[in-house]
């Protein structure tokens, strides 16, 4: 992680960061212990070993969807990072009921606690997946959200949660609503952003397979360095109760993408085009005025992201095995018995 010396001031001495043991969370923390804060990671897997390392870093592990945990690991934060919850739509395709719990109501008790505990400020990380299929673009903030996934659903369920609080009770909560998201540390198991996966195929010289239409399928990638410097801008300056699009305001087709994998890696990339399902070939590209006018500008552009990456993955790294799946197969025709087998149709999970 290359977290430049100019990442934006929070004024706030105490910080948690929930889902700080995942992906865009570990970015995060580590940009916060750079400023010297205290940051406490909350999360319910274990953390990191690199985070362990890192001045000023402390751990709980709590489980959000119990409120008293929740309320015991937010007790001395003056400010709260909320990232903790389920980031993949193809899980929530597959376990709707298990995503709303992390989601919505993981999201609730983070506000609630917030609220009780007098928490000065409140940042949720949400997603552009809340839009649904954009009806146009550039999308504005106040785009109508119409989300398709059982995760946009639980995505703006939590926003609304907040926003909610914020108006029933001044709940000090910012919304961050974060386009694609790349960086160092996405899981290659699990359905990524397009950015690593091309990288993956292609430094494994194999043809980079795109479902879609590689020219009108486009997307606003933001580097994971730049999405946390965001987020602590609204830390810092966002309005309450107000909502951002987290992003850098440029379209990127799967053909360019390519074209960028290639020239950072000096070999021209294939791709493999299915174009049976044209879903997902549509431009998602933010409008970031709001942003900006915190202030904010990204640093990284696509060109350094991919060699940064390209570097850090080597040759032959791990091939994603998760593909996008937006569609659940129906039960083949046998029903449930309600009396023995409630949620046998779902893998043993807590909730
Ligand atoms: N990765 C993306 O492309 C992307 C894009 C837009 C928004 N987001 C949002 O960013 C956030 C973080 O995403 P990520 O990619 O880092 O995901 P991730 O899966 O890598 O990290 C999520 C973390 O939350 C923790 N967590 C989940 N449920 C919890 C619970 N009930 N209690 C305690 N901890 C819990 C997990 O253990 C994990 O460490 C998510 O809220 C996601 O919706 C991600």
């Amino acid at each position: 992680m290359h977290h430049g010396p100019d990442l934006p001031e929070t004024p706030y001495e105490n910080v948690a960061v929930t889902g700080g043991a995942g992906f865009v969370g570990r970015h995060l923390v580590t940009a916060l212990s750079l400023l010297s804060q205290k940051v406490t990671v909350v999360d319910h897997a274990p953390l990191p070993r690199e985070l362990a390392a890192l001045p000023g870093v402390s751990y709980i592990r709590a489980d959000l969807r119990d409120y008293g945990e929740t309320l015991l690991a937010l007790q001395n934060a003056d400010a709260v990072f909320h990232l903790a919850g389920n980031a993949s739509g193809t899980e929530s395709v597959a376990h709707p009921r298990h995503d709303f719990h992390l989601n919505a109501l993981g999201t609730c008790n983070v506000g609630n606690a917030c609220l009780e505990l007098g928490v000065r400020r409140l940042v949720y990380l949400s997603s552009a997946i809340v839009y649904g299929t954009p009806l146009q673009s550039p999308i504005r903030e106040d785009h109508p959200t119409q989300p398709f996934l059982p995760y946009g659903a639980s995505k703006l369920s939590g926003e609304l949660t907040l926003r909610s609080l914020h108006a029933t009770a001044g709940l000090p909560v910012v919304i961050g609503r974060s386009f694609v998201v790349y960086g160092p540390g996405e899981d290659p198991r699990r359905a990524g952003g397009e950015v690593s996966q091309f990288l993956r195929w292609h430094l494994n010289e194999q043809p980079i397979p795109v479902v879609g239409d590689i020219d009108l399928k486009r997307r606003d990638f933001i580097h994971v360095e730049d999405l946390c410097r965001a987020m602590m801008t609204l830390a810092g300056r966002g309005a309450d109760g107000e909502i951002y699009n987290l992003a850098t305001g440029t379209a990127v087709s799967m053909r360019e993408l390519a074209e960028a994998v290639g020239t950072a890696t000096g070999r021209p990339a294939l791709l493999d085009a299915d174009t049976s399902s044209l879903a997902d070939s549509f431009t998602l590209l933010a409008d970031v005025t709001r942003l900006r006018g915190l202030g904010f500008a990204p640093r990284v552009t696509l060109a350094e992201g991919l060699t940064g990456l390209a570097d850090l993955l080597g040759p032959f790294p791990e091939i994603p095995s998760a593909r996008a799946v937006f569609r659940r197969e129906p039960p083949g025709g046998r029903r449930m018995t309600l009396t023995a087998a409630v949620g046998a149709g779902e893998e043993a999970r807590t909730c």
